[in-house]
């Protein structure tokens, strides 16, 4: 195996890493991380990182966990890979019976990709041709929420809401409609200090107007609104209230269009509940999942829909009726068989639900930043938590963009242990749902000491 020379020399000369501005790295190594135990990352050096963003928002039960590593070893042994046109394999199946038990009934047909974009892609062609199939041939258009982020392809980019990332490509991007964003945490009608679950805003969610405006305009010609439920995660871990999503789905249903939920993030206990729209009661007609699906070991995605969806497409007309659309890696046995004892630990664990006490002892800790002049908004579900960066609360005063207060938070996490990785000036905790309560307190510890340092600096 290559050594941490060897290593770096290769990256700084040919690899490029996402999301990054390369020339923030012209006088700095990137980590060379070469172990991960638990919620613990190592580096080449043998130093320790906190996994506080659950590398990309999917780790579950920690790395290198045992069971994860026996099932992808056993699966080894017997099949790595085939294709998945004509054929189906064990891990794959047990996957899809497992996860059925997490879910409403009426969601029991399943397409499996390979990444959260690949799974909102697949839900939205599909939701296209599922109105060309039924000869309701207008219904061609989707509306999303002002900051959304469904992925990086050029479909998921289309219903895509952050200009920072999706406003450059508009030439790329089909046409859709925008509806205001339910953002509590910068919300003018928001009459609580913090925005916290958002379960306590005390506004008369105003922000509908839009969507219901968007809808009741344009229906004949929408086939699907597509939305990240309770939580924008991109937007900054923004959590909005679950009536909101009562009303999206009440007026789609009334309207006769279709209702993607994209729980790439939000499912796999991340906001306290196994999947994030169960909190609202309500059942998408497409469930999108990815991430956390294999506890964040190998690249899995499904795309889950409703028993009319896929007898729409049953049919003799093979050439008109079919789904042409599939990924070279689709349903990847060694990603499944670790799918299913994710899940199959999921169910035993009685996880998220049974970490009420954990969760509990997070939003204490969220508290204590309530505090610092320097922390805007806070807020927090389950395992997920943010903090708005601020030059000062009490004087309403923002830190300008060049100041780059997010990405000096990171830096200065790393000296201490922690991935703070800052969405613009944001700082989140995204934990993996295995932590301990003494890992989460050693955690807030180390994460306060870097934002009052940080803050004092500037
Ligand atoms: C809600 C949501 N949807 C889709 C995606 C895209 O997933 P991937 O990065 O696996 O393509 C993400 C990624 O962060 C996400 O948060």
């Amino acid at each position: 195996m290559y050594d941490k020379q060897q290593t770096l020399k290769v990256d700084r000369e040919h690899i490029w890493h996402p999301y990054t501005q390369m020339k923030d790295y012209a006088d700095r190594d990137p980590i060379v991380m070469v172990r991960g135990e638990g919620v613990r990352l190592y580096d080449a050096d043998g130093r320790m990182y906190y996994d506080t963003v659950a590398s990309w928002w999917c780790n579950v039960h920690g790395h290198g966990h045992p069971r994860l590593k026996q099932a992808l070893q056993a699966q080894a042994e017997q099949l790595d890979h085939v294709l998945f046109a004509g054929i189906t394999h064990p891990p794959a199946a047990e996957t899809v019976d497992r996860l059925r038990t997490f879910l409403d009934p009426t969601l029991c047909r399943f397409f499996f990709s390979d990444n959260g974009a690949t799974s909102t892609e697949i839900a939205l062609k599909m939701a296209f041709q599922y109105w060309q199939n039924v000869g309701q041939t207008k219904k061609t258009r989707f509306v999303f929420l002002e900051n959304s982020y469904h992925g990086d392809t050029a479909g998921a980019m289309s219903v895509g809401g952050i200009a920072l990332y999706h406003e450059l490509y508009a030439p790329l991007r089909f046409k859709s409609y925008q509806a205001a964003s339910p953002q509590c945490s910068t919300c003018t009608h928001r009459k609580s200090a913090f925005t916290y679950d958002a379960s306590d805003t005390g506004c008369a969610l105003e922000c509908f107007a839009s969507m219901e405006t968007v809808l009741r305009e344009n229906y004949q010609e929408i086939a699907a609104v597509i939305a990240e439920p309770l939580m924008q995660g991109a937007a900054g871990i923004s959590f909005y209230p679950p009536e909101y999503l009562r009303r999206l789905r009440a007026l789609t249903q009334e309207l006769g269009v279709l209702l993607i939920l994209d729980e790439v993030a939000t499912g796999f206990g991340r906001l306290g509940t196994f999947f994030a729209h169960t909190k609202a009661g309500v059942v998408p007609d497409f469930l999108c999942l990815s991430k956390g699906l294999s506890a964040g070991y190998l690249p899995l995605a499904l795309t889950v829909m409703r028993e009319e969806i896929y007898q729409a497409f049953y049919s003799d007309d093979a050439a008109g009726k079919t789904f042409f659309h599939g990924h070279t890696y689709t349903a990847n046995a060694l990603a499944c068989s670790v799918a299913a004892e994710n899940l199959k630990m999921l169910q035993e664990n009685g996880w998220p639900e049974s970490r009420v006490a954990l969760m509990a002892r997070f939003r204490e800790k969220m508290r204590a930043f309530e505090e610092l002049d320097c922390v805007g908004d806070i807020r927090h579900q389950g395992f997920a938590g943010a903090v708005d960066l601020v030059k000062s609360r009490s004087r309403g005063e923002a830190f300008p963009t060049e100041t780059r207060i997010g990405y000096k938070t990171y830096l200065k996490s790393i000296q201490n242990n922690l991935l703070l990785r800052p969405l613009d000036n944001t700082i989140y905790w995204f934990l993996p749902l295995a932590v301990n309560e003494q890992e989460l307190d050693e955690i807030f510890e180390k994460s306060m000491h870097v934002i009052r340092t940080v803050a004092a600096e500037q």
